[in-house]
């Protein structure tokens, strides 16, 4: 079992999503705190209602960027988590933070990266005029939505839908490929190398879906 905390920006549905999968029998890892550099955000009640503890760190109340990474490096490593997931959390984290945990903080991010790094990412697919959009599960490098590629799911753009309608079809998705990448993870069944991501077992070997049916 792999102790994870999880950060949060906001309403944290990819936060309950992993603690929906946390809470099934063969789960590998389990959510030992929640993080958020925002106060009264509906992810932190997700939280306390699955009985997980919750901490606020406000960037606000610091005044360098490395001085809120380091508190947050420090009360990480006091929860005793041995991976971070990246859940909705809108803050860049230096360098130093992502190196601390090179290989061991997944991301999920509205896009099939490397395509559509950053914030809106279905307007810029729709202006794009791609016939594709997605999501992708990853590890975490100190580029902005950058790293070694676990998960990916891609469904068709339909011509008439609207960035909001292509984002919660996209949103299902990521609930469904993030707490994959996860389990993935804590299973020891992910090596990086070159940049690369390979899953060691055949029964993960394609992990990348187009067009799930969610059940
Ligand atoms: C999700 O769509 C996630 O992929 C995105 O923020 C949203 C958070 O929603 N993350 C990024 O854009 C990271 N670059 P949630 O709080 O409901 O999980």
């Amino acid at each position: 079992m792999v102790d994870v905390a999880v950060l949060i920006s906001g309403g944290g549905t990819n936060l309950q999503a992993l603690i929906d999968a946390c809470a099934q029998d063969d789960f590998p890892a389990n959510i030992v705190k929640v993080f958020s550099n925002n106060p009264d955000v509906l992810g932190l009640e997700r939280a306390k209602k699955a009985g997980i503890d919750t901490q606020v760190i406000n960037h606000r109340d610091y005044e360098s960027r490395e001085a809120f990474d380091e508190k947050l490096h420090a009360e990480i490593t006091a929860c005793g988590a041995k991976l971070i997931c990246l859940a909705g959390f809108m803050r860049i984290l230096d360098a130093r933070f992502v190196n601390r945990w090179k290989n061991r903080m997944l991301n999920i991010h509205p896009s099939l990266l490397p395509a559509f790094r950053g914030l809106h990412t279905q307007e810029r697919a729709l202006e794009a005029g791609v016939r594709f959009s997605g999501c992708t599960a990853h590890f975490v490098n100190p580029e902005l939505d950058d790293g070694p590629i676990i998960t990916q799911a891609a469904i068709a753009i339909n011509p008439d839908e609207t960035a909001e309608e292509l984002a919660a079809r996209v949103l299902e998705l990521e609930h469904i490929i993030y707490p994959q990448a996860l389990k993935l993870v804590a299973e020891g069944r992910v090596r990086v190398a070159n940049h690369r991501v390979r899953i060691s077992n055949a029964e993960y070997a394609d992990q990348s879906i187009v067009n799930p049916k969610p059940e």
